[in-house]
């Protein structure tokens, strides 16, 4: 115990950096299923280049994470969990990746899953596992940070128990808690008897956590965490819509003092044109040729006529309902019965997986549906595409748009969400690709036309790639606001 303590005041006395502790299911490289990982891997690395700040990220150890990282996993300690009546082994590794601590919470039971890492029945009792073994590791390991960064319900509950069951104690009470919605349709939504029994909430937090007869995690943790945000901030806007808040509209209105909304950035040295080795030429802003070999090595591979001249539009997606493919299915054949091809990579629902095999059947040379996750080939396709394709009904950020535009490849986006503030629509001298207002498929269908017109004008389109090109993406300015965000 003594020697515990005095650990503790050296350690105290040392560090005068603020320290950041970020929590969330899925980080890149390590293991990645969405724009979540893709924040994860690159916010934390950019805030890490500030020698003022101490960055950790702790993270599950599924055991999907490839053998190559899991190798160099250093283990630290084991202790036990304690949820409700349970009494869950939790073992902690440690892995230094690109100026960041990672920290990986180990359980077999757990996180040795076959293939996905959600969608098991346990997910409330994984989840919620998973979030109190990171406070006893920040506990145990006496990382006790300024800052305490949850993300989407997964982690949602961490920021209830700092709040409610951990309170008590001065060390966590000093800590100030962010929560950031990357999505509000997922909200940890579980029966209420896990209430007790699995969550091992207290009674008096109940109000807080209650909605619609059911836990609701997201729901908690909004009311309850210090400050509050989102990836964009015209979705910061929506969020107090029943359109786009999935029932939760209320409590964001009730809580829209500490709301925020940060656009995302994306990582722009991993999406780099001129160094990406998954291309099958490096090309740049000023010399785009090596774009031409892409589109027509893409071409040969989809077994796509290998035409300079004809647009290719591309979709790479999750196939699901908010990503506004139903908009897509509507006009596919209008868009199909021009000279176009179009290439759609993603993987989803069933209905929608169906339906682009069968039209990619039906007009065999004009368009490609891969169905997969696939990052090699999905980079193969930002590069060769000329115009790319994100109509979503609902997007807190999107990073696709982004990507695309690293490469050249000019978006046609709805203006929703982030979409809205990263895509300004072309009016010839300005804009940065093309958009619509309305959830509708003729409105789309207008635009994508402007952009195929567009890309006939060659001068016009070169000018447009350009700037699509040079629009600064990256975390520089984004990164900063969330500093200001830690310091308020
Ligand atoms: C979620 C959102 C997406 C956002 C990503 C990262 O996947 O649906 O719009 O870009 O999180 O914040």
């Amino acid at each position: 115990m003594a020697k515990t303590k005095t650990k503790k005041s050296a350690n105290e006395k040392t560090s005068t950096k603020q320290k950041i502790i970020f929590l969330g299911s899925e980080a890149a490289p390590f293991i990645a299923t969405g724009g979540l990982a893709d924040v994860l891997g690159s916010l934390p690395k950019e805030l890490a280049k500030n020698k003022n700040l101490d960055i950790s990220v702790i993270l599950p150890l599924y055991s999907n994470i490839d053998d190559e990282f899991r190798s160099k996993f250093k283990f630290l300690t084991n202790f036990d969990v304690v949820l409700s009546w349970r009494m869950q082994y939790a073992g902690v590794f440690y892995y230094e990746y690109q100026g960041v601590k990672f920290y990986f919470i180990d359980n077999e039971y757990y996180f040795k899953r076959e293939g996905n890492i959600y969608g098991f029945f346990d997910d409330a009792e994984r989840f919620a596992f998973f979030s109190k073994a990171s406070l006893d590791t920040i506990a145990r390991l006496n990382i006790y940070p300024d800052i305490l960064h949850c993300n989407d319900w997964q982690t949602a509950c961490s920021i209830i128990y700092v709040k409610g069951m951990y309170f008590s104690d001065e060390k966590f009470r000093k800590i100030k808690t962010i929560f950031t919605i990357h999505n509000i349709e997922y909200q940890g939504s579980f029966d209420m008897n896990t209430f007790e029994d699995l969550f091992g909430f207290s009674e008096e937090n109940k109000p807080f956590i209650e909605f619609n007869g059911c836990v609701n995690l997201m729901k908690g943790a909004i009311e309850m965490t210090d400050i509050l945000s989102t990836v964009s901030p015209t979705y910061a806007k929506e969020i107090k819509q029943p359109f786009y808040a999935h029932g939760l509209e209320n409590i964001v209105v009730r809580n829209e003092q500490k709301l925020h909304g940060i656009l995302n950035g994306i990582d722009v040295d991993y999406y780099n044109p001129e160094t990406d080795k998954c291309l099958f030429e490096n090309y740049s802003a000023t010399d785009l040729s090596g774009k031409a070999t892409c589109k027509a090595e893409l071409q040969k591979i989809l077994s796509l006529p290998q035409r300079e001249n004809v647009p290719i539009i591309a979709i790479i997606s999750r196939l699901v309902s908010h990503k506004g493919l139903d908009l897509v299915r509507q006009i596919l054949e209008t868009l199909l019965s021009q000279d176009v091809q179009v290439v759609i990579l993603g993987k989803g629902e069933a209905s929608y997986e169906n339906y682009f095999t069968h039209i990619s059947h039906t007009y065999q040379g004009k368009c490609a549906t891969i169905i997969a996750y696939n990052q090699d080939l999905s980079r193969k396709i930002y590069s060769g595409a000329d115009i790319f394709l994100m109509p979503s009904k609902s997007e807190p950020c999107g990073l696709a748009q982004m990507i695309a535009s690293r490469y050249g490849t000019v978006p046609v986006v709805r203006e929703t969400g982030g979409l809205n503030d990263s895509i300004k629509a072309y009016t010839g001298g300005l804009g940065n690709g093309f958009t619509f207002a309305d959830y509708n498929a003729h409105d789309m269908l207008y635009v994508v036309n402007e952009a195929i017109k567009t890309f006939h004008d060659k001068k016009a389109w070169n000018d447009l790639q350009n700037r699509v090109m040079t629009t600064d993406f990256s975390w520089n300015n984004q990164a900063d606001k969330y500093l200001e965000l830690y310091n308020i």
